[in-house]
């Protein structure tokens, strides 16, 4: 049965709070539950800044296949209507949990074991050949741990004038306290960059399954990716508790 939030926790809910000095200014952020109203904006998010900057859809220019970035929109906006996305903003210092600037989101969701697999929404060449890597590591991972129930995500980012303050970590901190507000007790994830990789890592996340992205090239020619910055793909999980 495909998971559907519970009305007994409160809808949006903020998760997690913390802050960063910079230029000398303390500067507060908090993370709370992405709103309907914010689906349009995330969604462009996503096409012009997730899609232009993650390894993969940077190394295929996702951005150039119209058919891929309409199936990437249907894929999140489906994401979206599980409400369970997170959304991080930097707090207005006169009025608490006013947000004062968009900074970064995590495309977070719940998946069952008997889930039917999102195989049909995806549409387009370039976004299905990412989908199926991912989806290989994701395969290859669930051979050392298959949870009945987990959190996965299809898509961290951090808005570039944000990036370089560890923010992403926080972001997947926030996933443990709403993880247990529903009785979620893994979070899984396929980590495509070494910046998220490192985040991931100082959460306490810990592979299932790594490969380096020359290798993903051999298990099907398709999966060939042009990527300097990061030198593997990483399946990783963390237990909440
Ligand atoms: C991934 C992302 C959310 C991280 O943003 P962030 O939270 O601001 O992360 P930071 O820039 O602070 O980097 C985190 C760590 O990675 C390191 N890092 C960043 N880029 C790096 C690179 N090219 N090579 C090596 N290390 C790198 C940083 O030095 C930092 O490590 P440190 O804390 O030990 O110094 C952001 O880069 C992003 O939105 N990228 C585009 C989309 C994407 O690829 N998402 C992840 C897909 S899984």
């Amino acid at each position: 049965m495909p998971f559907v939030r519970p009305d007994t926790v409160p809808f949006p809910s903020i998760w997690h709070r913390f802050e960063r000095v910079k230029d000398g200014r303390t500067r507060k952020f908090f993370v709370q539950d992405a709103t309907e109203d914010m689906f349009p904006f995330l969604l462009d998010h996503m096409v012009e800044a997730f899609c232009r900057n993650e390894p993969m859809c940077k190394s295929l220019d996702i951005n150039s296949e119209p058919e891929s970035i309409e199936g990437m929109e249907i894929l999140w906006r489906h994401i979206l209507e599980g409400k369970m996305v997170i959304v991080c903003f930097e707090e207005d210092p006169e009025i608490p949990g006013k947000p004062l600037r968009f900074v970064g989101c995590n495309m977070t969701y719940i998946a069952e074991k008997d889930d039917p697999t999102m195989d049909e929404l995806i549409i387009g060449e370039k976004w299905k050949t990412i989908y199926d890597a991912v989806d290989f590591c994701g395969r290859e991972g669930s051979k050392i741990l298959k949870p009945d129930r987990y959190m996965g995500a299809m898509g961290l980012s951090v808005l570039q004038r944000f990036q370089g303050m560890s923010i992403g970590k926080e972001i997947l901190d926030a996933r443990i306290p709403l993880c247990k507000a529903f009785n979620i007790p893994w979070t899984v994830t396929c980590f495509t960059n070494i910046a998220s990789q490192k985040l991931a890592l100082k959460c306490k996340f810990q592979n299932l399954f790594e490969i380096s992205y020359d290798d993903l090239e051999k298990v099907d020619p398709r999966f060939k990716f042009d990527i300097k910055s990061t030198k593997t793909i990483r399946q990783m999980y963390r237990q909440v508790e």
